[in-house]
């Protein structure tokens, strides 16, 4: 329908009749032959394109401003649809828009033939009718840039694209100048005229202001970004007082907050100097940590020998950089920021972030947020040095007390070590906690503490007890859960103690307690308890091979020990994890 209605105004205008009155009344275009405003449909099509384009470029605009990140490739976006806007609303075929970068104009969205080439490519403010434009912050209009001293051929003659007019517009914002577009060859046979120029300097200058709005909106939202980081940061760094959680915690933190590929940290050997990457993360992580810095070293070595932190953006010309790194890991550096971490007895280590994404370089703030962060992780590292140190001074009193008690029964010399370890071989073939790791190991040292309340006639005796003495033996459970009762720390230790003879069938003493509700630490140990016992001499037998202890605490799953425990004891034996300990 609205084919031949065209094909129909086309032969009027052809013919030279284009009048209302030669046209029969009942066969008369309605609309698109003519407006109101003299206007024909080739002109109503290309308003209602450009229309259409200011819809697009409104959504993109929307989209920016309600996106969680507003970066270099979001702005990009909004300039490539505005140029598509400014070259339908001028009915032109090429341009370009040029931002400013602190020392030349960069092309960054561009249209016509070969434009995709000129993305990314720099011009000097002292060059072309763009570089003037820029300098004086004037609208400029070239009818015949060929006879303008102001152009530059050298573009249009390395795109091979013949240029005969240029109109261009300064994006001026209240800083000052921060860009240029420029539109080129008006279509064939019309020059740029006074309605065009009004045109581009009014989207010129909605243009400038959209931009330094989205850059504002990208500095405001990347710096509470960054807050909110910090503050999540430090909560987390808190709420740990384990080394290697705080350890990763800061890699994963210097990554995102500064934007970089990579980010690693590097610890400070007490013993040697030599500086070593704890964790890093990336593909090449394990090559990563399999290098080691020697003070001084490198660009990490520097920071760390010389305390002072380190800000590159051409790491590949800096003398200090350790090329050896290229070679092992096939990581091309960049740029890097790097710091040390100082805690009070000097520099313990160095953390950094290498390559900022999407071609980027670091900048000042970058070299600010590492500090900041850096002296997180040293709080934070510190804290869980000392609480490392402080569960390894109360793990060794333990470990005293416990061979204090053992010293009293010679034939069981080197039990609690032995429990111990199976113990914790048992552990590491079941999905266990770090934590319950730990309570499973302090748990398993103090766990006959209470035999310190055994009358040493029942202890030692070497024939069988009587029912008497055997009740007496059955209270050293109750009896270590009293030694350990003024210690709130050891609340979970304490129900281990006395559940260490509990059965899973419910048979066991002092509470017959069944099934799950014995802690899991203690039917772990009650495994690893009765092992020791039939792989042990005794005044009373001797000592049975590890095959057949097994074999026995197999035959008792599911009456004495938890099914689940039991096969993962016997997948420690098969592993060859569990092997007798001599005593
Ligand atoms: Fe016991
Ligand atoms: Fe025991």
């Amino acid at each position: 329908m609205a084919t031949k209605k065209n094909k129909a105004a086309s032969k009027t205008r052809k013919a030279g009749t284009g009048s209302r009155r030669n046209v029969p009344a009942a066969k008369k275009p309605v609309v698109l032959k003519k407006t109101v405003s003299g206007k024909d449909n080739t002109a109503l099509r290309t308003e209602l394109s450009a229309l259409k384009k200011m819809v697009l470029l409104q959504k993109v605009k929307q989209e920016l401003l309600t996106s969680k990140n507003i970066g270099s490739v979001e702005l990009d976006t909004l300039l490539s649809n505005y140029l598509t806007v400014i070259l339908k609303l001028t009915n032109t075929s090429a341009g370009s828009i040029l931002m400013h970068d602190g020392e030349s104009l960069v092309f960054r969205a561009s249209a016509g033939p070969g434009s995709q080439k000129l993305i990314g490519r720099q011009l000097s403010t002292e060059e072309g009718i763009a570089g003037w434009v820029f300098k004086t912050g004037k609208t400029y209009l070239s009818s015949d840039v060929v006879r303008d001293t102001k152009w530059s051929s050298k573009i249009s003659a390395e795109m091979r694209f013949p240029t005969r007019n240029i109109l261009a517009s300064p994006l001026t914002t209240s800083g000052g100048v921060i860009g240029v577009v420029e539109i080129i060859n008006k279509a064939i046979g019309r020059p740029f005229g006074k309605e065009d120029k009004e045109m581009l300097d009014t989207l010129a200058g909605q243009l400038a202001l959209d931009v330094a709005y989205t850059v504002l909106l990208s500095g405001s939202r990347l710096e509470a970004q960054r807050r909110t980081t910090q503050m999540e940061l430090a909560m987390v760094l808190n709420s740990t007082l384990n080394q290697r959680e705080v350890r990763q915690r800061a890699i994963e933190a210097v990554t995102s907050l500064l934007g970089a590929e990579v980010g690693s940290l590097l610890l400070v050997d007490e013993r040697t100097k030599d500086l070593y990457f704890e964790v890093a993360l990336g593909e090449k992580e394990l090559q990563v940590k399999q290098m080691r810095l020697k003070m001084g070293e490198g660009i990490a070595g520097w920071v760390a020998a010389n305390d002072q932190p380190a800000l590159i953006n051409d790491v590949q010309n800096d003398p200090r950089y350790f090329r050896r790194a290229q070679t092992i890991t096939d990581f091309i550096t960049r740029n890097m920021v790097c710091v040390p971490v100082r805690s009070r007895g000097g520099v313990i280590g160095v953390l950094q972030a290498v390559n900022k994404k999407d071609g980027g370089l670091f900048t000042e703030d970058d070299l600010e947020v590492c500090w900041t962060l850096a002296n997180q992780v040293a709080v934070a590292l510190e804290n869980a040095h000392l609480y490392a140190e402080l569960k390894e001074t109360f793990l060794n009193t333990a470990e005293a007390l416990a061979a204090a008690v053992e010293k009293k029964d010679p034939y069981t010399g080197g039990h609690i070590k032995r429990v111990v370890e199976y113990s914790a071989a048992i552990a590491r073939h079941m999905s266990l906690s770090l934590n319950d790791v730990e309570a499973l190991r302090l748990a398993a040292v103090l766990h006959d503490i209470g035999k310190i309340g055994i009358r040493d006639s029942v202890l030692l005796k070497e024939g069988g007890l009587n029912h008497e003495e055997i009740c007496h033996m059955r209270e050293h459970p109750l009896v270590g859960e009293d030694i350990l009762g003024h210690i709130e720390q050891m609340k979970d230790v304490r129900k281990i103690l006395r559940a260490h003879h509990e059965k899973w069938d419910g048979s066991g003493y002092p509470d017959g307690l069944k099934g799950e509700s014995i802690p899991v630490h203690a039917r772990i140990i009650a495994i690893a308890d009765t092992f020791d016992a039939i792989t042990t001499d005794r005044p009373y037998r001797k000592a049975a091979d590890w095959r057949s202890a097994a074999e026995e605490i197999k035959r008792c799953s599911g009456t004495s020990y938890d099914p689940e425990i039991v096969d993962a004891f016997l997948r420690a034996c098969e592993a060859g994890d569990i092997t007798i300990v001599g005593g």
